[in-house]
């Protein structure tokens, strides 16, 4: 059958509304131009489409047929333009993301895939505090978040993707690098390095030596990862970092994760939206790419570091 997709626009509007007046107004055409397409539609089928039983007009059997058919075609070729409007909106889009300092050691490996995929992508990358990024959810000024512990007065979807492991780090001379199960109070005699008021890796820290009724003494603040890193290497104390922070460090034998009773703390890395929030195609396809593609990408982190039996 020799139609075109105008014809069946056309005849659907007639077919629907019944009228070949409301069917002109709706498609701001005129009534003889309407009336000659479905004539051209009823020589191409063979039979007619509409009766007129006095002023009325009707389907006929074929036109119902016919109906139930343009229904379905132009169904489909609105869902391709659907589809076709969300792939040229994935290759222009551009994505902001909001990222916990903690993971920023392991997110632009994630990105830089993604994008190696999607060239045209441009992302504008946000890396802040656990209290940065609450407030970036807050006001709406970001699409994506990526952070260990998502707060719970928001209306959030978060969704975990990669277990998050918190161990305690030593410098190698330390004399508690070399013990095997250290008992936690053991540590209320060092001195530790934390991160800033805001921080998730802070809280965690405060709630974990809470929960053991532990104080720490003496702790000195620095408000960067890098610093407390530094802070260790140089013997000022000990940490509790993720153990996504120590790749580098724990390759290089700078810094030793300790053998303390109940670490690692096993917590989780989430992606997190505002539960409103219509995510852009170029959003979701790098969320879907998160959830599916970090087991490949990131490496497990080493979680205990054994003394050497050198
Ligand atoms: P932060 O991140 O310590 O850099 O704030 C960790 C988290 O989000 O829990």
């Amino acid at each position: 059958m020799n139609l075109t997709l105008r014809q069946l626009r056309i005849f659907e509007a007639v077919a629907r509304l019944l009228s070949f007046t409301r069917a002109s107004e709706e498609l701001h055409l005129t009534q003889p131009a309407v009336s000659m397409q479905i004539k051209q539609m009823e020589q191409v089928v063979g039979l007619p489409l509409f009766e007129q039983v006095g002023k009325k007009i009707h389907l006929t059997e074929a036109g119902h047929e016919m109906a139930q058919y343009s229904r379905r075609i132009l169904g489909i070729m609105a869902e391709a333009e659907q589809v076709i409007a969300e792939m040229k909106g994935l290759s222009r889009g551009r994505l902001t993301i909001s990222v916990a300092s903690t993971a920023n050691y392991f997110v632009p490996r994630l990105w830089a895939t993604f994008r190696a995929q999607h060239p045209d992508v441009n992302v504008s990358l946000n890396v802040t505090n656990r209290a940065g990024l609450i407030q970036a959810l807050a006001e709406n000024a970001t699409d994506l978040v990526i952070m260990g512990q998502p707060p719970e007065n928001l209306d959030l979807v978060a969704e975990s993707f990669m277990p998050n492991p918190l161990v305690v780090v030593a410098p190698p001379s330390h004399p508690l690098a070399r013990k095997k199960k250290i008992p936690l109070g053991r540590l209320q005699q060092e001195t530790f390095l934390v991160r800033e008021p805001g921080s998730g890796t802070r809280s965690l820290m405060e709630r974990v030596f809470a929960e053991k009724g532990l104080e720490l003494s003496t702790p000195m603040e620095m408000s960067s990862t890098e610093a407390i890193k530094q802070g260790v290497e140089a013997g000022l104390g000990l940490a509790l970092l993720s153990a996504h922070t120590l790749e580098m460090e724990s390759a290089l034998k700078r810094l030793v994760i300790l053998d303390v009773e109940g670490f690692p703390v096993v917590r989780d890395w989430y992606i997190v939206h505002r539960a409103g929030k219509r995510l852009s195609a170029v959003a979701q396809a790098f969320k879907d790419f998160v959830m599916r593609e970090t087991p490949r990408i990131i490496p497990v982190p080493e979680m205990k570091k054994r003394p050497r039996a050198d």
